[in-house]
């Protein structure tokens, strides 16, 4: 079982790299299964639904999320029949939509979970707590789980890393926008990196117009961040390998699609 994952889509700069990198990443890599962070992915904040059937046009099997789930109100409207999203599992009960599903691949089912950090993001449940009842229910259906921890810190990904090594195929970071240089198998094989990175804007602060930003740190005072648009753009993925039977990783690789590090085929 071969996974392609993007890291967070931001904005059109974001929409326009999937479309025009996945197809060659799909050649190059031949993944069975492909699933993308789509938090970002409208204007820089959210979702919505004509760009949730993009994503799955350009490629995408399964759309993960993040702290900017709700952003966009109209997902409101349709993040019940979304069938192939999962906002984090962890947040309250009550929630629309839902935080785990099932793909399947050739008679072979994968679990697509999402959760969220509670260190530096807004309130949500114990994701430790709830990946234990999420990881009851995966097991009786497949061995092959793939999770995205969407979370700030470092420390609490590792964590969460360590916590399920062995339970599940993968643990893949987002949020941060930035690649972390940590992909490895962890001792009873589950995959592991801290963060993906983004998609979308290179020449930014985490895919904002940088000027905003930095105006931001000098002067303190509120400020509109906007998607970058004029500049140059970078993806940034995984690829995992996965034995079906053990659900076991093998195999972890890092993507980075940018002027600095050219796509090669
Ligand atoms: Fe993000
Ligand atoms: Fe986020």
């Amino acid at each position: 079982m071969k996974i392609l994952f993007l890291g967070d889509v931001v904005g059109a700069p974001g929409r326009k790299m999937v479309r025009e990198y996945l197809p060659k990443l799909k050649e190059k890599y031949k993944p069975n299964l492909t699933i993308i962070n789509g938090e970002n992915s409208a204007g820089g904040k959210g979702i919505t639904k004509k760009i949730y059937k993009q994503l799955l046009e350009s490629g995408a099997d399964v759309i993960t999320m993040g702290n900017h789930t709700w952003d966009k109100k109209e997902i409101f409207e349709f993040i019940d029949e979304a069938k192939n999203m999962v906002r984090p599992a962890n947040f309250p009960e009550n929630n629309p939509g839902k935080g785990m599903t099932f793909i399947n691949i050739n008679n072979t089912e994968v679990a697509v979970i999402n959760l969220q950090g509670r260190t530096f993001l807004p309130p949500s449940d114990d994701p430790f707590k709830k990946f234990d009842s999420l990881i009851k229910e995966a097991k009786k259906r497949t061995n092959i789980i793939f999770v995205d921890f969407h979370g700030e810190a470092t420390s609490e990904k590792q964590a969460f890393g360590w916590y399920v090594d062995g339970l599940v195929s993968s643990v893949v970071g987002t949020h941060t926008h930035t690649q972390t240089a940590d992909d490895r198998i962890l001792p009873k094989g589950t995959a592991y990196i801290t963060d993906v990175g983004m998609t979308g804007p290179y020449d930014s602060i985490l895919g904002m117009d940088r000027n905003v930003v930095i105006n931001r740190f000098l002067n303190g005072l509120p400020a509109r961040f906007e998607v970058d648009e004029k500049g140059r753009n970078q993806l940034n993925g995984v690829f995992i390998t996965i034995d079906p039977k053990s659900g076991k990783s093998t195999k972890i690789e890092r993507i980075i699609i940018n002027d600095d590090h050219p796509f090669l085929l």
